[in-house]
């Protein structure tokens, strides 16, 4: 059978015993803050065990891509290294919610298994919790007892996290020896026995103080390995010799021009096996909206993908590589999993960026641990400083596991504990840094609740039940309290008379904290009247408006791959960000603009429905987000059924024409893959032209004064260039000629400004005071021109009009002024020089 016919059969197996067939839930959990990464099929029914949720269906099953890489469940340092561990794997799950219990879980287990797939029964080993006598005797129906074995909670207690669901369970084994000598092998971590399926029977609830919490009801969770079961039915000795890994090891392979060896101390095997995991890990998590980066589930994915960029430098590879690969996954399993071909532009631009930067620092980093690898060697030392582990961190991005690995492979060891006390030193470095601000107040634990009225009232009364300080509950309250991106509204509390302005507001489980201005002076059970600020109020809501406007209008523009990474709606202005790798050009600006702007004038009616949580997810065309935390029952904002719907817990306006117009300000990069950009609605785009006018008034300003500037410069440096040429003067008196008493001055010069040439021209008669006459030459705009001065004493004789009159006669031109002073011209340039050499001749005719 095919891995694809694996998976297909056990789905249809559970199909056939009235399993409801669901999706897998994405990687990145919604709104669990307990785990950083989906890691088992129960995860999406966690509120069901605790009681919190229901689903119209007792009886569920699914292939779940699971995570294991933090918190509880970790099996990164194992990849590579055995056969079968991942960082991703698919889990095949079957569940009961109160329906089925022990008897029919291992019945169709054993009957799946045995009957469908024909697994040999001798080669099965089942072990039970210690204390489970009703597992052990319905296995006797199946097995001989010397194929039951009893673990204790390390191996047969299962639990989710830290907190969560949980409860004794019964694993099946499969034994690969040759000479079904397994039975000692269970649970002692060898590739010859290994775990395929867990029967988890679910009863309890870990709570935060380590208590067990019995639940309501009983359910079962089961679990079986994928690509495990596949490797025991293709009859393979390890999961990357299926087919679910072997197109990803033949492509690294066909790259890297290597062989792949199956041994598990091979390194290039090593190398192979680490890379074809790592890419599924990442893949899928950046399909589910994940991102590598520097903080939690983001650094997670960083330290994936560095590590298997290492093993890649160890293949030869310069270049990234990695990214080559999803094309491959894509082939494999999109069928399944559509999301890789729908964010597959992302998942492949996101991993060759993330590789490029850190093949930059990579080599570098690797020659510095060299070096601190022969001082230690020299000094017969085997455990790496916290320091240089640091230094490899801060400097070249060496998460510290990918150092640990390196110096593993070497025979060192690392200081973690000095490693991780210069971390928190870093931390608390930035955190000092950064200004406490009211956010970052702790909320007090509360069990009062508060009821929001604020979706149909702008005021109320209410009745205090909580007052401390600055912070007050209410029974209701008609303001609301930041969440989905929304800040918290503005508005006042009067009691007993005085009014406290809120300015700012905190969910604390059900109850809402206002902080006010002051300190309040009240008590519990006093009555109030609290109202919000409308106008503020609708600000906000022409935001929030706007941003579903443009989240359809990006995804219309930009395409689909297009997901809310982040949003921020104040009264002022509105902030998204999205997943999108690169700048998004004006042109693209102004279109997202248009198609929303469009969708504001039509004047749409903004319809809000509340629906189950089951019913949303049912409809495609429905919007909703990863971090989210829905609860059953949702709400659904549409504007205009084919062009906006999502789920969103904000406030709206009732009609998209109430936006006014939107306006965006301003499109940037916030991270690696994640865009961002910021809007104005309504007033706020009066107050944008409003700016943009003063800007541009300011500018006009500027440019005024600029070109004053400007001409008083130009001004200044021909003063300059007349003074270069003034000091010349005494070298053209040298080559004067006399003319009777007359001593004549002539010069062609190069200029191409008439006002400098008078100057000049003054200049010159200036210098020479007495019974001179100087003649100065140039070719302005195309024509000869001619510039003439006589002193005082000898102008009436020779008036400089009258000479070069004569002169621009010559030059097939006219002109003439005053006898002191003289310009004249003519288009014969080439006769200058000669009229100018005869100079002598005209003055010879006024002696
Ligand atoms: N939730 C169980 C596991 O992950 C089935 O093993």
């Amino acid at each position: 059978m095919t891995s694809k016919e694996i998976r297909n059969s056990f789905l249809e197996f559970f199909k056939n015993k009235n399993h409801r067939i669901v999706p897998s839930a994405p990687v990145i959990p919604h709104g669990d803050p307990t785990l950083l990464f989906t890691n088992a099929g129960m995860n999406q029914f966690k509120d069901v065990f605790l009681g919190n949720g229901t689903r119209d269906y007792k009886r569920a099953a699914d292939s779940q891509k699971c995570i294991r890489v933090s918190g509880k469940h970790n099996d990164l340092e194992e990849v590579g290294v055995d056969t079968y561990h991942h960082t991703l794997f698919e889990m095949l799950g079957n569940w009961s919610f109160g329906d089925y219990y022990k008897a029919e879980a291992i019945q169709w287990a054993w009957e799946l298994l045995t009957d469908v797939w024909k697994l040999d029964p001798k080669r099965l080993y089942i072990t039970v919790y210690k204390s489970d006598d009703e597992a052990y005797n319905i296995w006797k129906n199946y097995v001989s007892e010397n194929h039951i074995q009893r673990f204790a909670e390390k191996d047969n207690f299962w639990e989710m996290g830290e907190t969560g669901p949980c409860g004794p369970c019964s694993e099946i084994h499969y034994d690969r020896t040759l000479d079904n000598s397994g039975a000692t092998l269970v649970n002692a971590g060898v590739p010859e026995v290994i775990e395929i399926w867990n029967l988890v029977f679910i009863q309890f609830n870990r709570k935060p103080d380590g208590s067990l919490e019995e639940l309501s009801a009983k359910y079962v969770d089961t679990g079986m390995g994928f690509e495990r079961i596949t490797s025991v039915i293709q009859n393979k000795n390890s999961n990357y010799d299926t087919d679910i890994f072997m197109p990803l090891i033949n492509k690294i392979s066909e790259l890297s021009g290597k062989k792949y060896y199956q041994e598990l101390d091979n390194p290039d095997g090593i190398a192979m096996r680490v890379i074809a995991d790592h890419v599924r890990t990442l893949s899928f998590a950046i399909a589910d909206g994940a991102l590598p980066g520097n903080e939690g589930r983001s650094y997670v994915l960083r330290r994936i993908l560095r590590r298997a960029s290492r093993y890649a430098k160890n293949l030869g590879f310069k270049e990234p590589m990695i990214y080559k690969l999803v094309e491959i996954l894509k082939t494999e399993m999109s069928e399944v999993y559509p999301e890789l071909i729908e964010q597959y532009e992302m998942i492949t631009k996101v991993i060759k960026a993330e590789e490029e930067s850190f093949l930059e620092t990579l080599e570098k980093g690797l020659q510095i641990f060299d070096k601190i690898t022969e001082k230690l060697n020299k000094q017969n030392e085997k455990v790496v400083s916290g320091e240089d582990a640091f230094q490899l961190y801060d400097t070249f991005g060496f998460p510290l596991d990918l150092t640990e690995l390196i110096a593993r492979e070497q025979g060192f060891s690392i200081d973690i504990k000095r490693f991780e006390e210069l971390m928190q030193e870093q931390k608390d470095r930035s955190r000092a840094a950064r200004k406490v601000n009211i956010q970052e107040v702790e909320v007090p634990i509360l069990d009062a609740s508060t009821d929001f009225i604020g979706y149909e009232q702008n005021n109320c009364d209410a009745t205090v039940l909580f007052v401390n300080d600055n912070q007050i509950v209410l029974d209701r309250t008609p303001l609301y309290t930041e969440s989905g991106g929304q800040v918290s509204d503005a508005g006042i509390i009067i009691i007993n008379g005085t009014s406290y302005q809120v300015i700012n507001s905190k969910k604390s489980a059900s109850a809402v904290i206002h902080y006010t201005d002051r300190d309040i002076d009240a008590k519990v059970g006093d009555k109030a009247q609290v109202s919000f600020d409308l106008k503020n109020r609708r600000a906000i809501m022409r935001n929030h408006s706007a941003t579903h406007l443009l989240h359809s209008a990006l995804r219309q523009v930009l395409g689909n791959h297009v997901q809310q990474a982040g949003s921020a709606v104040s009264a002022e202005a509105l902030r998204f960000d999205f997943n999108h790798f690169e700048k998004v050009s004006n042109n693209d600006i102004e279109k997202i603009e248009k198609i929303a702007n469009d969708k504001v004038l039509e004047g749409i009616d903004v319809k809000i429905n509340v629906l189950s949580l089951e019913d949303a997810r049912k409809n495609p065309d429905i919007k909703m987000f990863f971090g989210d935390k829905y609860g059953d029952v949702v709400r659904s904002i549409t504007m205009d059924e084919n062009y906006s719907i999502e789920l969103c817990g904000g406030t709206h306006v009732k009609n998209t024409s109430e936006i006014g117009l939107i306006k965006i300000v301003s499109e940037s990069s916030i991270a690696a893959g994640v865009r961002r950009i910021e809007a104005v609605t309504g007033e706020g785009v009066l107050q944008f032209i409003e700016n943009q006018k003063n800007d541009i008034l300011k500018e006009k300003h500027t440019i005024e004064e600029l070109h004053s500037k400007i001409h008083n410069l130009e001004k200044e440096i021909s003063l300059l260039k007349q003074g270069d040429i003034s000091k010349g003067f005494e070298e053209w008196a040298k080559s004067a000629k006399m003319v009777g008493d007359v001593r004549l001055v002539t010069k062609i010069i190069e200029t191409d400004d008439k006002e400098s040439v008078i100057t000049t021209a003054e200049n010159l008669r200036d210098f020479l005071s007495k019974s001179s006459i100087g003649v100065l030459a140039c070719v302005i705009d195309g024509k000869a021109q001619i510039t003439c001065v006589v002193t005082d004493d000898i102008k009436n004789k020779y008036p400089a009009g009258k000479l070069v009159g004569d002169a621009a006669k010559q030059l097939g031109g006219g002109g003439g002024g005053k006898p002191h002073l003289a310009s004249a011209g003519g288009k014969d340039i080439e006769k200058l020089p000669e009229v100018i050499n005869n100079f002598s001749e005209i003055i010879k005719k006024f002696a």
